[in-house]
């Protein structure tokens, strides 16, 4: 996921400014064992935070990517499942 900086425009309506980080998620077999405290483990996801250069970590706390998504156990912990992964087979 691209993380935009919002730029006021002159109407006062959010616009969108650079990008600041990329959020990723992956999964694999055993990935979520192997990274996550138990408390806290998603499935099988882990998580990175880049700067938008791609290269850098941007300092981002992974823990706290985990709480975010923790609730979402029923879609996979993922927010927009249902746009991403369209269940009814359109
Ligand atoms: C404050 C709660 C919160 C935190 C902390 C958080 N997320 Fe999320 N995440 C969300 C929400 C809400 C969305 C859906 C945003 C949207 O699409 O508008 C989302 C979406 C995503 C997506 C797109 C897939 C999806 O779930 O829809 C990825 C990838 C992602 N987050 C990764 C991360 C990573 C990596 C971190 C930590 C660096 C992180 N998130 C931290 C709440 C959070």
């Amino acid at each position: 996921m691209e993380i935009y900086k919002g730029d006021a425009a002159n109407d006062g309506k959010l616009e969108k400014g650079e990008l600041a980080k990329i959020f990723v998620m992956g999964k694999n077999p055993g990935w979520g064992a192997a990274v996550s405290p138990a408390e806290l483990r998603t499935g099988d996801w882990i998580y990175s935070a880049y700067k938008a250069d791609g290269q850098t970590p941007s300092g981002d706390d992974i823990a706290q990517c985990r709480a975010c998504h923790l609730p979402l156990a029923k879609q996979d912990f993922v927010h927009r499942y249902d746009e991403y992964f369209d269940r009814r087979g359109k």
